[in-house]
């Protein structure tokens, strides 16, 4: 078939795969001949029920009968009941919802430097991390830990100070009085699926109490049952202050959200705004998102998907001594491995109709559906261990 678009008139910001997909259903999709692909990017964390799953499908056609957009100017029901759901997971009682994670990042980053100048107009330090990955607007991306792609926009937002996760002296010495936030993934997904210890993030905490400062956790890629509890920081020992999410909420449709406890009033009308955000349409979506992952039968699903797909890597490692450490939690999960071998095996998988992606500069990322079937599961260590079995690192 011959492709009747210029591919050139994009920006060329992207090193896309030249298949142009016109279908998806579940873990898999199609491309105009029909060709099936399994997905284990799910648009990168997003695709959280697979693709097109009747429920969002339902969802969509239910409420673009109803009301598609009003702005903020005024209420909407699926707007109030997303709020109402997201808070009962939470126990925080303020939300904010945009289009993106970035703009989400982006209204904790303002959130926290009001709430920092209204106890002294110097508070507005921001403490971020190396290996992080905020997003690509100015704001988030001064306190993203990647000199790659801070380098693109500089010179960035001034009063931010960036530390490591392992140098917990450096920690304790950059959150100081003038400190408004310090954010943080508590899983680092696109640095290389890191996992930040409990000892870290309460240390973080401490911190952060000790200098009145607030607590960002960003869990875009990490949260809404990715790693098998609703939350990430379910299972650490430290609740944030604020929450950012996207992605997976969505299922597909462009949602980003801020949950935030009592402290959010600092803002007023006219401090924070967005014409599309919380509108209609992808709120009814986002609210049956958060109804099903929620469920703790969904949720027992993911940890148990992700402990086969571990162990199977593992089982395969033995044979393929390239694989390194197998990391993550629930269903992000992360090979290690050489950059060299990283870029051949996802090409190889590519063309084994298997889609993957790398995260940081030696992990492969394993991003199925949440509700990925065993038998999707299988195919894909199948294809994984052909792969690996024609590995040519030579070439
Ligand atoms: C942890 C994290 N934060 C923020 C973002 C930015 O989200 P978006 O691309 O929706 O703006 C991403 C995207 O990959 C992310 O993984």
């Amino acid at each position: 078939m011959n492709n009747p678009y210029n591919f050139d008139t994009h920006l060329n910001t992207y090193n896309k795969k030249p298949t142009i997909f016109t279908k998806g259903k579940g873990s898999w999709l199609f491309d105009e001949k029909g060709n099936g692909y399994l997905d284990f990017v799910s648009g990168i964390a997003v695709n959280s029920l697979g693709h097109c799953p009747d429920v969002i499908v339902d969802a969509i056609k239910d409420q673009a009968e109803q009301l598609l957009h009003i702005s903020n100017l005024y209420w909407n029901k699926p707007q109030l009941e997303l709020s109402q759901l997201l808070i009962q997971q939470s126990k925080h009682n303020k939300v904010f919802f945009c289009n993106s994670g970035t703009e989400a990042v982006e209204a904790a980053l303002k959130l926290s430097r009001k709430y920092g100048k209204s106890i002294s107009p110097e508070k507005t330090e921001i403490v971020y991390f190396k290996n992080s990955f905020h997003g690509r607007s100015i704001g988030a991306l001064s306190v993203t830990g990647n000199d790659r792609y801070q380098e693109v926009a500089s010179p960035l937002m001034p009063n931010t100070t960036i530390a490591s996760v392992d140098d917990h002296e450096q920690i304790k010495q950059s959150i100081t009085d003038k400190t408004c936030a310090v954010i943080i993934e508590p899983i680092q997904g696109e640095g290389g699926i890191l996992t930040i210890s409990n000892a870290t993030l309460k240390l973080i905490q401490s911190c952060c109490k000790k200098q009145n400062a607030l607590l960002i956790f960003d869990e875009i890629q990490c949260g809404i049952g990715r790693t098998g509890t609703f939350f990430a920081f379910e299972t650490t020992e430290v609740t944030p202050d604020i929450i950012c999410l996207a992605k997976g909420l969505g299922g597909g449709v462009p949602i980003g959200a801020v949950i935030a406890n009592e402290m959010a009033s600092v803002f007023v009308p006219g401090d924070h705004g967005s014409t599309f955000g919380g509108n209609p349409l992808v709120c009814a979506v986002a609210s049956k998102v958060t109804e099903i992952i929620s469920e703790p039968l969904f949720l027992n699903e993911v940890i148990k998907k992700g402990h086969s797909i571990t162990e199977k890597l593992n089982i395969l490692k033995e044979k393929h001594p390239i694989l390194g450490t197998i990391k993550g939690r629930g269903l992000l999960i992360g090979i290690e491995i050489n950059h060299d071998a990283m870029s051949k095996i996802v090409d190889g998988m590519y063309k084994e109709k298997v889609l993957l992606v790398t995260a940081g500069t030696n992990t492969i990322r394993v991003l199925p559906p949440l509700n990925v079937n065993d038998e999707d599961i299988k195919t894909f260590i199948t294809k994984l261990e052909i792969v690996l079995s024609n590995l040519d690192l030579k070439n």
